[in-house]
């Protein structure tokens, strides 16, 4: 029998996607295997992509081997605890702050990571529903079960100064430096080869396999495998492949966004750990902190809103001038291809799948591919149940979470605009309405199956069950889309209701003890970046 090893793996496309697939797969695959990244320097990168979440670490740079202080150094990267959902109960057009509800609080609410603490085999989030629907507690859920919101309010750090965590937490970064840095990585210290040229077109072989690409400048790059990293422009998967892109307009509104970055002064004001995303007339805008300045951007429906009306909103919200701020508008593309992998051609970022970054799950998709496609791989036979498995976990983690961000614009409570009306009369998948009834039942939603500790170290556990009951929850009570009603067996356990009190009163007694040890946020990147 031959020599079936694939052996040689080009990398179409110089953008996030593009230098993570070359240094992922060149650490995983190790040095039998020749990467080569194409990159056109004239075809920018799409330019935004700044909000993380917290696996990105364990999953991709920690695989790679390079510690968190020194990349966080190398990509201006901040923290980010969560997000931070602002206005999305109450009408009217783009506000920074937070409006007033009915009942004098703040519209506003946190989407935190970590896992909740359980009692007696239920987590914290049932105990609170039991009290809030029969009018025991009035305290919003994330107060209530989490350490995190006064210390967002306060702007402080997800580490004490001697550098101990105490929450889980993702990153704001610089895409572009991201991009930058793991192509020195990849080129410097793992053999991946880096040509600058431009993609004109692919050969083919009979059985419509890639067998090389070719460039402006005439060079002619062969490989056993093609990964497409092409951004939207999906050069192979969609163009040369001919693999259609399925458009999931029905389930997600938005198509567009105009972004830009804004100069804030860190000392003064100090760092948000946390991203914020703010409802708007037709669509909502993330507000990125990173250092010395927050990145942001309105991401809109254009068939409810035009380009000129959404930098208007967007501009008046922020004080700028659109004559003078430079602002970048993009359309985008709301699905995923049918098959992610097609006989030797993988895509992977923008070329496969995108969804509107509402939950920052776009660098996410990339790396979480990526791990399947090691764990997938193939030998040049191509053997069709190792594509298939790899194109069933991808449909599986691009359709969940499709679902869940629809449903936050499907539960939120405004209808004040045609465009928030519209959110409303989407249909959700049936898999979706299965764990939306759950929830209204009172069971657990995708219960995580280990605790805060061992979560984070088990990718394969996580990426199963990517969005569990903690998620669910913080999302639908902060937007009052609350249980019918407790679970049924808890009345008859009320002994089990009056002990977790003591689990809310330690929630508490934390709250009180983080805001008076930890460092702000700025004073930790402050220290992190500069030594002091
Ligand atoms: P990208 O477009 O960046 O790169 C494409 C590459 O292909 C470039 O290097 C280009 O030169 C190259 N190329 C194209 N044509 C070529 C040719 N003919 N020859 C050679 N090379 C060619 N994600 C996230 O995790 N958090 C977030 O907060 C956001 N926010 C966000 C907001 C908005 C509005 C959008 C549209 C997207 C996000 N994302 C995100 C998604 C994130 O930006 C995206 O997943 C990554 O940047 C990856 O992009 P790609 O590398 O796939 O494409």
């Amino acid at each position: 029998m031959g020599d079936e090893r694939i052996r040689r793996i080009v990398v179409l496309g110089g953008g996030t996607a593009g230098w993570m697939a070359g240094s992922y797969l060149a650490k995983a695959l190790g040095t039998a295997v020749d990467i080569t990244v194409l990159e056109a320097p004239a075809i920018p990168r799409i330019g935004v992509g700044e909000a993380t979440i917290p696996n990105l670490h364990k999953v991709f740079f920690d695989f790679l081997g390079i510690p968190e202080d020194e990349w966080m150094r190398e990509c201006n990267a901040s923290f980010k605890m969560g997000v931070r959902f602002i206005n999305w109960r109450t009408p009217g057009t783009g506000e920074a702050t937070a409006r007033t509800l009915p009942d004098g609080r703040p519209d506003r609410f946190d989407h935190l990571f970590g896992i909740l603490p359980d009692h007696e085999n239920l987590p914290l989030s049932h105990y609170w529903t039991y009290r809030r629907l029969r009018g025991e507690t009035d305290e919003p859920f994330d107060h209530a079960c989490y350490a995190q919101p006064p210390v967002l309010d306060r702007k402080l750090a997800p580490r004490f100064r001697d550098g101990r965590r105490w929450a889980s937490y993702a990153w704001h970064f610089d895409a572009s430096l991201v991009a930058d840095f793991l192509r020195r990585f990849a080129t410097g210290k793992q053999g991946v080869t880096h040509v600058e040229d431009r993609f004109t077109h692919a050969d083919l072989d009979h059985r419509g396999m890639i067998t090389a690409i070719h460039t402006e400048s005439g060079r002619r790059l062969e490989a056993d495998l093609f990964v497409d990293c092409s951004g939207f422009r999906s050069l192979l998967i969609n163009q040369v492949m001919r693999e259609p892109f399925l458009d999931m307009s029905d389930h997600l509104l938005n198509d567009s966004a105009v972004a830009t970055s804004i100069p804030h002064d860190d000392e003064k004001n100090g760092v948000e750990p946390y991203t914020s995303a703010i409802a708007m007339s037709s669509g909502w805008t993330w507000r990125i902190p990173m250092l010395g300045r927050f990145g942001t951007g309105y991401v809109y429906s254009s068939r409810f809103q035009d380009q000129d009306r959404a930098t208007e909103e967007f501009c008046r919200m922020w004080g700028l001038d659109p004559g003078t701020q430079q602002l970048n508008q993009i359309r985008f593309r709301v699905g995923r291809n049918r098959r992610a992998w097609v006989r030797n051609c993988v895509g992977i970022g923008l070329s496969s799948c995108f969804l509107e970054p509402l939950e920052s799950t776009g660098i996410y998709f990339i790396y979480a591919s990526l791990y399947q496609l090691v764990k997938h791989f193939p030998d040049k036979r191509f053997e069709p149940v190792l594509l298939n498995r790899f194109n069933h976990e991808i449909e599986k983690m691009f359709d969940d979470t499709r679902d869940f961000i629809q449903a936050h614009f499907g539960f939120a409570p405004r209808d004040d605009t045609p465009f928030w009306r519209a959110c409303k009369e989407l249909e959700l998948a049936p898999e979706f309405q299965e764990k939306v009834a759950m929830y209204k039942a009172g069971l657990g939603v995708e219960l995580p199956i280990t605790d805060e500790s061992n979560y984070y170290g088990n990718f394969e556990a996580e990426f199963r069950n990517f969005w569990s009951n903690a998620n669910y929850y913080c999302v639908f009570t902060g937007l009052d889309f609350l249980p019918d009603h407790p679970l049924p067996a808890m009345a008859l356990r009320p002994e089990t209701v009056d002990s977790s009190q003591a689990i809310f009163a330690e929630v508490k007694r934390r709250q009180a003890e983080l805001v008076e040890t930890l460092p702000s946020t700025y004073e930790y990147l402050r220290m992190l970046h500069h030594g002091g």
